[in-house]
């Protein structure tokens, strides 16, 4: 199947979000925050968190699985600690809120440490961690997901893709700003591989007997990034974006598609460091620009143009769709564009259905 794309504007596509998630039944401030950050995800490159989302979003929330009108408030449990409520408010409404308390304490006590209790799906953990990272903090975010990843020699799902944020300013560039799932693979490249009738790589995920599989209709689990240790990771971030918080974990962690009007529960964790508190900031950002400086300068292996700081990718990719245009699977566009809400498929969907 060959796959067509349709170049959107960004303000094209932000108002096309934005609409849908309105006639779902999204308050207008909160169906701002969503667009934003989708668009920011399409633009940086990342598509699996990008307006692919939209549909899912707006089924989950006519059919009541998203608070409309979230009681959001933080509750300060230290001087530098607390848990922002987001009473199941959609999630990257609820995290930017979040975020905003987040920033707010790091910059009065030198750190923060925020988990944000019971949201919907929060997407691309970049957008918070950049935001941090433009108020010249370090930032780091991690959070729950659905439970499709086996544990290092398991068989059984248990943890989710439970991906890690992390960011640093600059003095003059953007931010440095990484972001990665904790499996190799997003179920979406599953998908992917399944729609263009492709095998997928065997370090990727397993059949139901837990042996790696290059079938991509064979799946039924993820597997972790570089096996142990990308488990323990998994692990680390399970605990502290949910056990720390009293949330379900490991496998009790809602799905995403099992029942569209429940509520997911997710939580999330924000870590704010203010350098200044351990360094002059400007010796600091020139640092990071000199470590980056360094790391181009560091000779490519064979087949490689250039060596790219972590999450470089994303940023050359944001400056070059922000200026020429979003490239959206055209699927994608026509439902954008359509006067329908939802087709109605994804409550009750089993992920790993073939
Ligand atoms: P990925 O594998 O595409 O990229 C991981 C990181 O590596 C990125 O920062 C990317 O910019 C960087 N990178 C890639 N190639 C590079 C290169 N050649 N040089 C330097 N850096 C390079 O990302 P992944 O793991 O597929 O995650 C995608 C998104 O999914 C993330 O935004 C993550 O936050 C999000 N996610 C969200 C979940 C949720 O429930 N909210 C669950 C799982 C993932």
């Amino acid at each position: 199947m060959k796959n067509e794309v349709e170049v959107v504007d960004a303000a094209r596509l932000f108002d096309l979000i934005q609409q849908k998630l309105v006639k779902a039944g999204l308050p207008n401030t909160q169906a701002n925050e969503v667009s934003k950050h989708l668009v920011f995800a399409d633009a940086c490159g990342i598509h699996s968190h990008g307006a692919v989302r939209v549909e899912y979003y707006a089924e989950r929330i006519s059919k009541g699985g998203v608070t409309l009108t979230p009681q959001l408030a933080l509750e300060q449990t230290g001087p530098a600690t607390g848990i922002f409520h987001g009473d199941n408010g959609i999630g990257q409404y609820v995290c930017d809120e979040a975020l905003k308390e987040a920033i707010k304490l790091a910059h009065d006590t030198g750190l923060s440490l925020v988990g944000v209790s019971k949201m919907s799906h929060s997407g691309a953990l970049s957008y918070y961690v950049k935001k941090a990272a433009e108020q010249d903090l370090i930032g780091i975010a991690m959070c729950q997901s659905d439970p499709m990843v086996v544990p290092f020699g398991g068989s059984d799902n248990y943890f989710g893709t439970n991906p890690i944020a992390f960011s640093a300013p600059r003095k003059e560039a953007p931010p440095v700003v990484f972001d990665m799932a904790t499996s190799v693979q997003a179920w979406g490249k599953i998908l992917d591989a399944r729609s263009k009738n492709e095998q997928i790589p065997s370090h990727w995920a397993v059949d139901d007997q837990g042996k790696a599989t290059t079938d991509p209709y064979e799946v039924k689990g993820l597997l972790p990034i570089a096996g142990p240790k990308g488990y323990g990771l998994m692990m680390m971030v399970d605990v502290l974006a949910g056990t720390l918080l009293g949330l379900p974990f490991g496998k009790q962690v809602s799905s995403m598609y099992t029942d569209l009007t429940e509520k997911r529960n997710l939580g999330q964790v924000f870590l704010m460091i203010d350098p200044k508190r351990f360094t002059d900031l400007d010796d600091f950002k020139e640092k990071i620009d000199q470590m980056v400086e360094e790391l181009h300068q560091t000779s490519p292996a064979p087949g490689v143009e250039k060596v790219l700081y972590p999450g470089e990718l994303a940023q050359i990719t944001y400056e070059k769709y922000m200026q020429q245009g979003i490239p959206i699977a055209t699927s994608i566009y026509q439902y954008l564009i359509s006067p329908d809400v939802h087709y109605d498929q994804f409550s009750g969907k089993d992920s790993f259905a073939k």
